[in-house]
């Protein structure tokens, strides 16, 4: 409980992101830590990307994937990435956390370095560029890894019964496991915590909850 409130308290104003491979549990992380610091009386925003912006919206269409509609290529993704983080920062995050307002955010450009060198071709060391067009995104407080083995997360996937997204291939999600187990590489400088997501969800939570009192110093 003392863990729980301490994180709580060092989180007022904080950006916190999470990340991990499709079916690591990021999204249900991210809302069970905003209920927490809720509960506790801090102001807690929950926000994910791709954003609910515009161009949030346009790459989803891209992710459900569309034959008429075809994706672009890894370069160009990751440039649509970029673009809507930017966008996703001036509406929505920068604001909240300027108002003292924690924000939880579900992905943030360590998903591009992951899922955009990862699908870009092979013998290519494309991470320095990728870290070149997100320069302008203000870093994390904190960046919560969640490992989890890419087997069990295809389970998961499997479990919401939801057609497959564009990534969400299992040799793919393999090599993105290697990638986020080796996150401090991607973006170096940033503060990260990885943890261990195949527990049960109450359990990774306290976990979560746990990293947030360690991690987010002023
Ligand atoms: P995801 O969190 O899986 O959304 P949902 O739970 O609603 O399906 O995110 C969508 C996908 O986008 C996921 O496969 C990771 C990918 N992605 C990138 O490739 N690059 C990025 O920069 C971001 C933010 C996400």
């Amino acid at each position: 409980m003392t863990t729980a409130v301490e994180a709580c308290r060092v989180a007022a104003g904080r950006f916190i992101v999470l990340e991990g491979i499709d079916g690591s549990g990021t999204t249900t992380q991210g809302h069970a830590l905003v209920a927490a610091l809720e509960r506790a009386g801090v102001a807690a925003r929950f926000t994910h990307e791709p954003s609910a912006g515009p161009l949030g919206r346009l790459l989803r269409q891209f992710l459900k994937g569309d034959e008429q509609d075809p994706s672009p290529n890894w370069d160009g993704l990751a440039l649509l990435f970029a673009a809507d983080r930017l966008d996703h920062l001036s509406r929505e995050v920068l604001p909240a956390l300027a108002a003292g307002i924690a924000v939880v955010c579900d992905r943030y450009d360590l998903s591009s370095v992951a899922y955009q060198s990862a699908t870009a071709p092979a013998g290519e060391s494309v991470a320095p560029w990728i870290r070149a067009i997100n320069q302008r995104a203000r870093r994390p407080d904190l960046t919560i890894v969640l490992n989890v083995d890419a087997a069990v997360a295809e389970r998961r996937r499997l479990q919401r019964g939801e057609p497959a997204e564009l990534f969400e291939h299992r040799e793919l999600q393999r090599r993105l496991a290697e990638l986020y187990a080796s996150a401090e590489q991607l973006v170096p400088g940033d503060r990260i915590i990885h943890l261990n997501a195949d527990a049960e969800v109450s359990d990774v939570t306290d976990s979560v909850l746990q990293a947030v009192a360690q991690g987010v110093g002023r």
